[in-house]
């Protein structure tokens, strides 16, 4: 089990392990409120697919239990909801939590409020279970993809930290880990914000997995060089052709990956699918501010006047996907037919 705690619930709090300030400082923001929640989610305190779809559904929890009367309590909870989805648009699972906890209102809107407020949390504690659950199956279904020993390129970062706890990407790098193979793993800088070099290195070092840091664009002479065994990373959202969004850059590993014949991963959970959306290229790519690329820890790297141009996301054509793994199974023909036997 992953010993990194990225979001814990107090039953009238959440705690949610500051991502901007890692490595360097260690320390939980605490959210009492919907609103802190969504936040959070814009400030990328709590950030990867899956943690902000149970940080959404946690911050329903807390603005349910704000409200003084039954009457107001559905009317409330669908204004946060609406807040909560207009905090990020890729990531497909934000959406997925946030609809499975409004989705409760035609089972419990007869109860108490009090009780309608515990079913609340009750919902929100079991997608965070689930959410962990299903991590470790993808460890495990994914680990039996690899040799004994590997050499992994990963980018941004997938891991506990993305999730509710132990990861997806990194999920089968620590799953393969605790087999006792023998991995080591390339990562990804992944400009501008660092997900890599500040939390996916600090997820290895924590867990003592051998890693080297690397830029962004040392990936394709290690290709050359046939130092990547393999290419692991998670996805923010999987169209129903198997196209997926992921951070930016995610795209250009695996055209390289083609070229080298090296095999692509993708490991995400169901509720990374998204059925509704037929090809990545309907998919919502987010634009997050210049400054996240002109400055680095609030310091100017670039001219104040240049453009700057800061998509988050890219969309990898589902061709170039060896494995998708997910918690239910492995496909290895990622397509519209090879998805549709993840539905339900
Ligand atoms: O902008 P971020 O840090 O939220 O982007 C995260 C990613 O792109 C991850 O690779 C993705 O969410 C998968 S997390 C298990």
């Amino acid at each position: 089990m992953s010993i990194i705690k990225p979001i814990i619930w107090t039953g009238s709090s959440l705690k949610l392990l500051d991502q901007t300030c890692l490595p360097a400082t260690e320390r939980y923001v605490e959210c009492y409120s919907g609103k802190e929640v969504v936040a959070a989610i814009k400030n990328l305190v709590v950030r990867g697919a899956p943690a902000i779809g149970v940080a959404a559904a946690f911050g329903l929890a807390l603005s349910a239990q704000k409200v003084a009367t039954k009457d107001e309590l559905w009317k409330h909870l669908h204004t946060v909801a609406r807040d909560l989805l207009r905090s990020r648009p890729t990531a497909v699972n934000l959406f997925w939590a946030v609809k499975r906890i409004t989705s409760l209102e035609k089972n419990i809107s007869h109860l108490d409020l009090a009780d309608q407020v515990e079913a609340i949390a009750k919902g929100a504690e079991k997608i965070y279970q689930e959410d962990i659950e299903n991590n470790k199956k993808i460890g495990e279904k994914g680990a039996k993809l690899l040799p004994d020993k590997a050499n992994i390129l990963t980018h941004c970062n997938a891991g506990a930290l993305a999730t509710a706890g132990f990861g997806t990407a990194l999920g089968v790098i620590r799953a393969a880990h605790q087999a006792g193979k023998k991995i080591h793993v390339f990562v990804d800088e992944t400009r501008p914000v660092l997900q890599g070099s500040r939390l996916t290195a600090w997820e290895l070092c924590q867990e003592g997995i051998d890693a080297t840091l690397i830029t962004d664009n040392c990936a394709g002479f290690l290709m050359k060089q046939k130092k990547i065994d393999f290419v692991i990373v998670g996805a923010d959202r999987i169209a129903a052709n198997g196209d997926v969004a992921n951070k930016i850059g995610t795209y250009s590993l695996a055209v390289l990956a083609k070229e080298h014949n090296i095999p692509f991963i993708v490991a995400a959970p169901l509720s990374t699918i998204d059925f509704e959306t037929n090809s990545g290229d309907n998919i919502v790519l987010e634009e997050r501010s210049e400054e996240e690329i002109k400055k680095i820890s609030g310091i100017q790297i670039a001219p104040e006047k240049i453009k700057a141009y800061n998509i988050s996301f890219d969309i990898t054509p589902a061709k170039y996907i060896t494995f998708l793994v997910t918690e239910k199974k492995v496909i290895s023909c990622v397509n519209e037919i090879s998805l549709s036997s993840l539905k339900n």
